[in-house]
């Protein structure tokens, strides 16, 4: 997959950099982009405004519901100042993209390029890609680089900053989720309406009926109803679905359904869990009663099937199976299997799995992962449902045949 990274402290993300992003993509012919908030810019100390949470936070909330297009918190993660040279060492080595790696840069900053930690050595292991930024401030870039021609919308995040301080004119500049953190946490120095004593705001997401607006509307929900690290999982379960769905000819936008949904009702508590269990007519066996965290998927399946109305019963089995298995899965819920166990976030695989990883055999892969997933419960010592083991022996009997 071609992969280009662009970064920045988004604070807050605007339209600008949605619209470069999608521009990156279009032009240039990359199969996704991933947005990578600063922890601290060496270029930027002591910039105000919102938390790395909240940077983080508003960007998650505002990334689209196309998997082209992505977010990674590995500067986050990581603390201290951000050099771009560590994060392009870690994307590489982490999403292993096809060619060089793109690195969007703003020409504003191309001019001081040179002054960047181990700016040879970035230049040795990325394609850079000069976008216009602020056309006052564009400075030519000397070396090797792709041009975009982008068309330039005037706005940065210190404009944004200094409106929405000043009570003006911000509110369409910014997604739609990214905003509603802004008013819902008063960052920046927001006031809201009420307290302004004008007319109250209008409705701020509107519903969209066709099937990405149900995705997104399933996608916000998760938002809503997990912590962020498991939210940034559940994306990189559904972009990973959507490759793998791609790769193995079932329908990309089930899988990222199924992915982005599958671990809505890990929060929930033992009693809700079982609440909405009951639901589904099927037994609650005696792994699962003792062990009802596990239930989550057969949660989130009623959860679709309820709230949302979906009925499709790939879908709905993909997300109830996707914590034991189960005997005769199908393909999109052996996707889904595989998706939430070697998401790009995930560490320390076994290199088997590595190894299968670009595999055409759907099968092969399924197998590899249940018995790294079995083998690790083993080592544990911890409960394995019935289903998990049945299936294990079959599609171990099959695999060594
Ligand atoms: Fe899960
Ligand atoms: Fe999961």
């Amino acid at each position: 997959m071609k992969l280009a990274i662009l970064g920045g402290s988004f604070n807050p993300v605007h339209v600008g950099h949605l619209v470069l992003a999608d521009t990156v993509l279009s032009a240039l012919r990359y199969d996704r982009i991933i947005l990578i908030p600063t922890y601290q810019s060496p270029f930027k100390q002591g910039a105000v405004g919102g938390s790395p949470q909240d940077r983080l936070d508003m960007l998650a909330a505002s990334i689209p519901g196309d998997p082209r297009l992505t977010m990674d918190d590995c500067e986050i993660k990581r603390k201290g100042v951000s050099y771009t040279v560590d994060t392009i060492k870690d994307i590489i080595t982490r999403y292993r993209p096809e060619g060089k790696l793109g690195l969007v840069l703003g020409d504003d900053l191309a001019g001081s390029f040179l002054t960047w930690r181990q700016a040879s050595e970035i230049m040795s292991q990325v394609d850079i890609i000069i976008a216009h930024r602020i056309a006052a401030a564009s400075e030519s870039f000397p070396y090797p680089h792709k041009q975009l021609n982008n068309a330039i919308i005037e706005i940065s995040s210190a404009v944004l900053r200094e409106r929405i301080q000043e009570q003006g004119n911000w509110r369409y500049l910014v997604p739609a989720g990214a905003r509603v953190i802004i008013e819902d946490r008063k960052l920046y120095g927001y006031i809201p309406q009420e307290a302004r004593g004008t007319a109250p705001a209008v409705p701020l997401i509107p519903a969209v009926p066709s099937t990405w607006g149900l995705v997104s509307e399933v996608e916000t929900a998760v938002r809503m109803a997990v912590s962020f690290s498991r939210f940034l999982h559940s994306r990189n379960t559904a972009l990973l679905c959507w490759d793998l769905c791609i790769r193995f000819g079932l329908d990309p936008q089930k899988g990222y359904l199924a992915g982005i949904s599958h671990d809505i009702c890990k929060p929930l508590g033992e009693e809700e869990m079982l609440f909405l269990v009951r639901m589904d007519g099927k037994e609650i066996d005696a792994i699962e009663r003792k062990k009802p965290s596990l239930l989550h998927g057969r949660a989130a399946a009623v959860v679709l099937k309820n709230r949302f109305n979906i009925h499709d019963e790939a879908i709905l089995e993909a997300v109830r199976l996707h914590t034991t298995g189960g005997m005769g899965m199908g393909p999109l819920a052996k996707v889904v299997y595989i998706a939430d166990k070697l998401e790009i976030s995930r560490e320390d695989l076994d290199p088997a799995i590595q190894e299968l990883r670009e595999t055409a055999d759907l099968d092969r892969l399924f197998g590899a992962v249940l018995e790294e997933t079995v083998g690790y419960l083993r080592s544990q010592a911890l409960d394995i449902s019935e289903g998990t083991l049945r299936l294990f022996e079959t599609v171990h009997k099959r695999n060594s045949r």
